[in-house]
């Protein structure tokens, strides 16, 4: 045959299981919030243990038992408050003991300020922000993110094959808030609603927790991303949607549950060369 023969280059064998995340122990805080219930579903229905933390024992207990029953695994609810080290500490010991490994972590837990609009005075606004919402939003984003890195990110770490942590960012880790979006013709500049500041910096915060940790044990097999999804359509105004759509090329907020497919990828071997990456899912928000 005349010309260069085509060289196949070899696909891996297991390209049907790549995705798969069975035998997987993965840990998600804020289990019991909009996202986390997504991530839990997502991890059972691949194969793995979604571990649910979450401050709200009840609404844990009750994702355990119906993950339980529709996949036929054995996954747990644990009541643990992130921002207090040791309920983390003790809450990984735990878990270790119940599950015999830790293979993944997902930083999920934030405050989801809602932008203020209280007529007296806007405590959203930088110049009113109190410094104990501050501190409490700080707490549960990035020291919340620490705490867990620390302890289940150790056991992680002593594993022959390493894992994956995955840091919930936002794309508002990647852009300022366009406090356009929330702005009232009818009030004053001083009583305008913002977006609040502990947002921003909790999920750029996070982007850099995500460079540190992606080295920082690579050479024990674990890797670190962070995913920094875009505003899910939740029953907000309809003139609100319309007005984030515009910034968005896709033109539309995300559903709930498409951040799933991009999370699996992270966390399974379908990603093993994805180490330290950034990864906006977003409808392109961030490339405007
Ligand atoms: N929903 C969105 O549109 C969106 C967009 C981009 C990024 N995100 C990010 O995704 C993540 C999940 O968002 P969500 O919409 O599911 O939030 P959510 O408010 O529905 O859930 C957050 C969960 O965290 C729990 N939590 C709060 N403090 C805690 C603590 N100290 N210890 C343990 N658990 C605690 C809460 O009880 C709640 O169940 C957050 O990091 C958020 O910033 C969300």
């Amino acid at each position: 045959m005349a010309g260069k023969q085509w060289e196949f280059i070899k696909v891996s064998d297991n390209l049907d299981s790549l995705f798969r995340l069975d035998g997987k122990v993965i840990v998600i805080t804020g289990a019991a919030g909009l996202l986390g219930q997504m991530h839990a579903e997502a991890i059972a229905a691949y194969g793995g243990t979604p571990i649910l933390l979450d401050l709200n024992f009840n609404a844990v207990q009750l994702l355990a038992d119906s993950l339980n029953q529709k996949y036929d695994i054995n996954c747990k609810g644990y009541q643990v408050d992130i921002t207090d080290e040791t309920q983390v500490k003790n809450n990984a010991n735990q878990v270790k003991l119940d599950f015999g490994c830790i293979n993944g972590l997902i930083n999920n837990a934030a405050n989801n300020p809602k932008v203020e609009t209280d007529n007296s005075e806007n405590f959203s606004r930088l110049e009113n922000f109190p410094i104990n919402i501050w501190e409490q939003d700080i707490a549960v984003g990035l020291t919340g993110a620490f705490n867990c890195a620390k302890y289940y990110g150790v056991f992680i770490s002593e594993n022959i094959d390493g894992g994956s942590i995955v840091n919930i960012s936002s794309d508002l880790g990647l852009i300022a808030p366009d406090q356009r979006l929330y702005a009232d013709p009818n009030k004053p500049k001083h009583l305008q609603s913002v977006k609040p500041v502990t947002y921003s910096v909790v999920k750029a915060g996070l982007i850099g927790l995500t460079r540190y940790l992606a080295t920082y044990w690579a050479e024990d097999g674990v890797r670190c991303n962070a995913m920094c999804p875009g505003g899910i359509e939740n029953g907000q105004p309809s003139e609100f949607i319309d007005k984030v759509s515009n910034l968005i090329p896709l033109k539309r907020m995300a559903k709930a549950n498409e951040y799933q497919g991009t999370l699996i990828w992270m966390l399974s071997d379908a990603s093993s060369y994805l180490n330290g990456s950034i990864v906006p899912v977003e409808g392109g928000r961030s490339v405007w």
